[in-house]
Order: structure tokens, then sequence, then C-alpha cells
């Protein structure tokens, strides 16, 4: 976060500071300020951010016309007070803030130590500001001085650096996120807009390679070579009571609880149920493929896996990679390929260096994101919105549904299949959701297995992903064990673990043949006896093995997957609320992943 003000409607450090518990969710393990004037005053502690404000608490703290702050998620260096940015030069002429990975830093380092500059931290960001400072005592102004630091940087970064005497913030990015916000009372610079929402809505996404120069009453925006710009401004339309927590102990709660709402966003206008149409007016032009490959991570590869599911089902050769192994030599890649990134943030470096590999290969890329204006949304071909709103907890909810949801969209667009039921079910699925929401048992199931040790999750087919997100939520905000298993794979090993205290969460819906042959790796536990929770439509009668039912209203095969998942991140939210756990910031994970 950075804010340039004159102190006339607010105080640059209660603007930082809002803005850093806005930004939190991206990374905490320390938090800093850098406030300048005359002289620049740098505040920072490792933690999360109430360590930064208990340290300036009590503390004669300057008013200033200019100031950046930063919440870290280490990559070089421990989380530590000295490894917290700002990080400044020796003098303290000019104090810096980065998001992403310096790559040449050591020959940089060694350079510059060699000159006579002295590090203090083990952070790759702290040669920016030796560089500058270098530059300066070569007698460049600041900007000059911090566009040619940034030319010799190899690497991501969104950075902004303040300097002595000086009103006004530079700023660029290359590969890391950057937003800029105006209005009357200042400017800002964030790396996401929920850290200045409160202030101004009205924004420009600075592009790589761009410098921005931030002043109380404008932003020149210029090119690599200085040309002026003069980039959109755009409106975002997110409010500061959507990011925040409306009366909700934690924001993941508030988030599944969302989900009627933002499902309801992501079929509007795209689904017509009288006509049995969908249209996704954002794909419009999108070439019909010889084959698909999804690229993702985390919450985001399981939807991929279900998505390439639903494209299977109509016959399209689809493929899902997790986007850290996707390696373009070892797929084949022509100008027939689509290649979609299914990405909440459109800013996880894993998935946007798959997609730009891509891209390069020839494909034509599709992002499935969330955040307008993100670096996956500007890059790809075609993009398109999965209109969930902000999510600000870490494990990912509201989004995991609503990609479910945008991916059969997409696949139906892509390639026509039996559509009338599907749409019925899509139509009904935000009142389905509501309906789990107001009846769920999670809670006292919660209560029941919270000793055990480990937990298993099952399912074939469309199940088989819910399984490997149920495990995954359960891990992430518990720190418990829990693993995801197609079912059918459960006897080839796992079964070796599974003991009475291991309780195993069965996904079956419908009643075909992939129901029946769950039941009977249901039964398999069962023999063990292992407790089983099925979260059910009822078609089958998993009922009859299980030891708790998490009931879902019975619908069609492929909206019912996206239904039973929401059982699942009840059942996990309650676990981790009994245990006391950071749930909307689960301890070494960070919401937005920017570096590979
Ligand atoms: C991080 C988050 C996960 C998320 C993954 C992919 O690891 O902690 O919750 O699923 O990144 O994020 P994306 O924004 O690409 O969906």
């Amino acid at each position: 976060i950075g804010y340039a003000g004159d102190g006339r409607d607010r105080e640059v450090l209660d603007v930082l500071l809002t803005g850093l518990s806005g930004l939190e969710y991206r990374g905490y393990d320390s938090a800093g300020i850098a406030l300048s004037d005359e002289a620049i005053s740098v505040y920072k502690s490792e933690g999360e951010l109430e360590n930064l404000e208990s340290l300036l608490d009590g503390q004669e703290i300057p008013s200033v016309p200019v100031g950046i702050g930063h919440t870290r998620w280490s990559t070089h260096g421990p989380p530590s007070d000295r490894n917290a940015h700002p990080h400044a030069d020796c003098e303290k002429q000019v104090a810096v803030v980065h998001n992403g990975i310096i790559e040449n830093y050591e020959p940089l380092r060694e350079e510059l130590a060699a000159d006579g500059h002295t590090f203090y931290s083990e952070t790759d960001t702290e040669v920016v500001p030796h560089l500058i400072e270098h530059y300066l005592d070569e007698g460049l102004d600041p900007e000059s001085a911090f566009r040619t630091a940034v030319s010799r940087l190899e690497g991501s970064y969104a950075l902004a650096a303040v300097f002595e005497g000086s009103e006004t913030i530079h700023a660029t990015r290359q590969d890391s996120p950057l937003v800029l916000g105006l209005s009357e009372g200042g400017t800002y610079l964030a790396s996401d807009v929920p850290a200045f929402i409160e202030y101004t809505d009205r924004v420009i996404y600075l592009e790589d390679g761009q410098f921005a120069a931030l002043t109380d009453d404008e932003i020149v925006v210029t090119d690599a070579e200085g040309t002026v710009l003069e980039p959109p401004v755009e409106r975002v339309e997110w409010d500061a009571e959507d990011a925040g927590k409306s009366g909700y102990d934690h924001y993941m709660l508030k988030e599944i609880n969302e989900q009627p709402r933002s499902l309801r966003q992501c079929l509007r206008g795209r689904v017509d149920e009288l006509e049995g149409s969908v249209t996704i007016e954002e794909l419009a032009g999108l070439p019909t493929p010889k084959r698909v490959q999804f690229v993702a991570c985390g919450t985001s590869y399981h939807a991929a896996l279900y998505g390439e599911l639903t494209l299977r089902e109509r016959g399209v050769q689809a493929q899902t990679f997790m986007a850290s192994e996707y390696d373009r030599s070892s797929v084949p890649i022509d100008d027939g390929t689509l290649v979609i990134g299914v990405t909440q943030s459109g800013e996880t470096a894993d998935t946007l260096r798959a997609l730009r590999q891509a891209g390069r290969a020839g494909a034509t890329t599709v992002a499935v994101t969330n955040v307008v204006g993100s670096s996956a949304a500007r890059e790809c071909d075609y993009t398109m919105y999965i209109r969930a709103g902000p999510e600000i907890g870490v494990a990912a909810t509201k989004t995991f549904a609503s990609q479910q949801t945008a991916l059969t969209l997409l696949a139906d667009a892509i390639e026509d299949g039996e559509r009338r039921e599907l749409l019925g079910a899509l139509r009904d699925l935000p009142d389905h959701v509501q309906s789990i929401l107001d009846s769920s048992p999670a809670k006292e199931i919660a209560a029941e297995y919270e000793d055990a040790g480990a937990y298993f999750f099952i399912g074939r087919g469309y199940n088989y992903p819910v399984a490997l997100e149920g495990a995954l939520k359960m891990k992430e905000i518990t720190y418990k064990h829990a693993e995801g298993f197609a079912a059918g794979e459960l006897k080839h090993g796992p079964l070796a673990l599974v003991t009475g205290e291991t309780p195993i969460f069965a996904v079956v819906t419908g009643d075909d043949e992939r129901a029946t042959k769950t039941i009977g790796n249901v039964k398999e536990v069962e023999a063990r006896s292992a407790p089983v929770i099925a979260v059910t439509d009822g078609q089958s009668d998993v009922e009859r093995y299980a030891d708790h039912v998490l009931s879902i209203p019975e619908t069609h095969g492929r909206v019912g997957p996206i239904l039973a998942n929401v059982q699942l991140q009840l059942v996990s939210y309650w676990l981790a609320n009994r245990l006391g756990r950071s749930i909307d910031k689960p301890r070494n994970l960070a919401k937005s992943v920017t570096v590979e």
C-alpha cells in the first residue's frame, strides 16, 4: 500500500494501517511502514499487523505527506523484524516495499557490497534501495535513480519507493499486481483493491513495465522510456461493506454463506432456461478446440479436474495439470489447443507461467478468474469471470463453487450436450445451497470427530475432485492430517491406514454404477470399524452403511458434487473453529501466491 495525501483529509499513517489490514490475507508474517517527509521514518515488526500497531502505540508519529506499507509472506529470509519491509539504503535516502522475487539479487548484492553498501537483511528486496542509492549518489534525481535501478532488475516485482525530502511515491510492476487509486483526498497504490476501497473506487491497473509517480493530486503513468500514458480509469464495483465480515466471526464462514448469492451472480444473464441456451458474452468467438488443457493450483486445480470431466463427458479431449508441473515440451500444443487457466486471484505465479508458455507455443488461452483486471485476465486471449465477489479467507470456498459452475457453463459453450435438465438444476442451485446452509448438521459432526488424528475423503467421478477439495480444506484450516482419494484407490494402499479412529467422508451422489461401487468401498472401511459420514442426495442406499449423513438435495448428476462440497466446507470450518485455529489466515499459507 502507498498513499500520497497532503494531510488535509486523513493521516498517512491511518491510511497505511487500514490498507494493510485489507491486504493481510496476502501474507502476514511481518509488517512495516515508511513515512517520508524531510526524513524517512521506518517502523516494522515480525508477526501479524497488530504487532506493528503495538509498536506504533505511544510513539510520536510524524504527520507526513507520503508513506508506503507492506505485509510480508516470506520468500527469501525467514520472518523477522530485519527482513520485514520497507527496506532502506545506508543513508535512509529511500525506502522500498516489494512483492515478488528479484532473481538476480545475488550478483547485485555482491556488486553493491563491493562498492561499500552494508546490508541488514537476508532479503532479495534490500538490493533495490541500495541500487537506487547508488544512482542517487551518482547524481541522478529520485525518478531517474528509480528507473535506472529498476532497469537492472530481473524477476517479478511490484515496487513502491519513497524518497527523503520528496512528496512523490514512485512505483512500477513486472509480473506482480499493482493497482492505483484516485480520490479527492489523495492517491493510492496497492497490490489489491481492498487496501483502499474505503477511500475510492476509481482505479488504474498498472501494466507490466509501466511506471507511476503519485502525488496528493495526481498520478502520472509513464512507459519504460518515460513517455506519459493515459491509462483508462476504471470503477470497481465492490464497496467497503462487500469487503468486510458482515457480522460473521470469520470471513470464511461469511463466504460459505454467500454462496447462494455468488452462484446467482455467476449464472446471471448466462443461462436461458426457456430457450435452453447458455451464452457467455466474454467468450464470443472462441474457436472450437481440438483439445483442452487445464492449468491450476490448489482449490482451483480441483475445480479444473471437475471441468475436465464435464468436457470429457461431452467427448472433448481434456486434461488437467497442476500448473507447477505443466511443461509444454511434454504435452502437445498447437493452434487447436485451448489452455484454460483456472485461478481465483488471477495472480498465481505458477498458473501465469503455464499460461504464458502455452500462449507462446500457439495455444489459445482462457482465464477463468474472479478478479477483474488481474494478470491472467489481461494476458489471456479470453477471460471468463466467475463473479464470486471478493474472497478474503485464505481457504477458497465460494470461489470453488463458482469455478465449478462457471466451468459447467464453459463446457457447454465449447461443446453442446444434453442441456435442459442441467439448466434447471443450475437454476435451483443457489436455493439448494441455501437449504444446506440452513439445516446442515456439520457443527455436531465436527464436534463428534474433533479428536481424530486423520480424516479421509473418498469419491468417484465428479465426486473425486470434491473428495480432494474436502481434504484440502480440512488440512488448510484445522492443521489436521486429511487425505482425499478416488474411492477405488483406497484398497490399493491407503486402506492400511484406516482404523476405528479414522473418520471417512464418503461423497455419494446419484444411484448409478459409480455410486454402487463407492458404496462397496464404504463397506470396506466399515469392516475396519471406521466411522463413515456419507454426503449424499439419498438416491442410493449409502445411508445404511453410514454413521452420519450430510444430506444434499437431489439434483442433476453434475450439480450434486457442487452441493456436496458445501457440506464439507462447513465440517472443516466448525472443526477448525472448535480447535481455535486461525481460520481466515492459516499458518504458512497465503491467499495469492505470486512466486513459483
Ligand atoms: C494458494 C491459496 C489456495 C489457492 C491457490 C490457487 O495456494 O492458498 O487457496 O487455491 O493459491 O490460487 P488461485 O488464485 O490461482 O485460484
